[in-house]
């Protein structure tokens, strides 16, 4: 589907991956609104973009059943995304991935406009499998968050097939780039604390293993997605190459020239030693190929660090050099 003039709703366009996909969307002429209720997200991330943005919540079934009418694309991003914090508050996880999803899923079926429906997954949904993680794994999450995200897929599933609203599901890796100060990944924790002097924490002997997708490859794997015809079902996104924490870690300290410690703690309970995703199926029916390398990407993504997060205050409050 071509983009020029249609309209785009993002749910958590606010957020990390949704504000770099309003930023590359901006060159695309078409409508874009977003609905955020600006819990993780910030306003001022949309910039200057030409956006309407709607403040309220996925799980207000009402504003949901509004805001699809004459909605062309749905972009599904806004999520509780915290693996930890999902442990500790399963039903408010629940309640915003299920529900939300459940809610947009039924507005953009009654709204008879939607014609394709994109869901933020992630390899959560899939658990612990030798990896590359394909979409032949057999699922078995570890997580409340990660059985939402199944949950998810499977209500995209049945809704393609009942209702004939064409679903995508993307399985996303670890994402990192510009707009992720406020995220607990590892990346952005590790760059947050070179800039300010604090030492590196590595849980275990940092010699496991994940699958870092730099965000504009994330966003041009949801263009391609839109765009193809044929693209329906779930598809795995990441680089389909693998980066050990450790090596993380030094390649982050020598960006950055500072000498901080880094420090190991005893492996965390539950932790996947090596995860990477195996692309084939994005790449030969999305022809979506990372162009992004884990060097550059962690360049870009330190130099927005200094210069563009340097104005969040939370970020600031953190930050002693730069
Ligand atoms: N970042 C990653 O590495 C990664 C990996 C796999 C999957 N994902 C998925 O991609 C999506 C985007 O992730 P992100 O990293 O940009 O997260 P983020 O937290 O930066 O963005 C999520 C946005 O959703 C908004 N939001 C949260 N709850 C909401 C609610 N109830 N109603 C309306 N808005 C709400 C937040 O304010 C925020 O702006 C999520 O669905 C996440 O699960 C992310």
């Amino acid at each position: 589907m071509e983009l020029h003039g249609k309209s785009i709703l993002i749910t958590g366009g606010c957020g990390f991956i949704g504000a770099n996909l309003v930023c590359m969307l901006a060159y695309k002429n078409c409508k874009i609104k977003v609905l955020d209720n600006l819990s993780a997200g910030k306003r001022e991330n949309l910039g200057q973009n030409d956006v309407e943005l709607i403040v309220g919540d996925i799980r207000d079934e009402e504003l949901i059943k509004k805001i699809t009418q004459g909605t062309d694309v749905v972009v599904h991003l806004a999520a509780h995304t915290d693996v930890i914090k999902s442990i500790e508050n399963p039903q408010l996880d629940f309640d915003v991935n299920v529900v939300g999803t459940f809610n947009l899923l039924k507005g953009a079926v009654s709204s008879q406009s939607v014609e394709k429906f994109i869901f933020a997954s992630s390899n959560a949904a899939v658990g612990e499998q030798i990896p590359p993680i394909t979409e032949k794994a057999i699922p078995a999450p570890l997580s409340p968050y990660g059985a939402s995200k199944l949950t998810c897929e499977a209500y995209c599933s049945a809704f393609a097939a009942s209702y004939g609203l064409q679903t995508v599901s993307l399985r996303f890796a670890n994402a990192y780039g510009s707009y992720s100060t406020h995220k607990s990944s590892v990346i952005s924790q590790f760059i947050t604390n070179v800039l300010s002097n604090r030492p590196l924490t590595i849980y275990g002997n940092g010699y496991q293993t994940r699958d870092f997708i730099y965000v504009d490859d994330i966003c041009r794997a949801i263009l391609l997605s839109i765009n193809n015809s044929n693209a329906e079902g779930i598809f795995q996104i990441g680089t389909g190459k693998e980066t050990m924490i450790l090596e993380l870690a030094h390649k982050i300290k020598a960006l950055s020239g500072n000498n901080v410690d880094i420090i190991f703690e005893p492996k965390r309970t539950g932790e996947i030693i090596r995860n990477y995703s195996g692309i084939e199926k994005a790449t030969r029916i999305l022809e979506f190929v990372p162009e992004i390398d884990i060097d550059t990407g962690l360049k870009m993504t330190y130099g927005w660090f200094c210069k563009d997060g340097y104005t969040d205050n939370l970020f600031q409050d953190n930050l002693q050099i730069c």
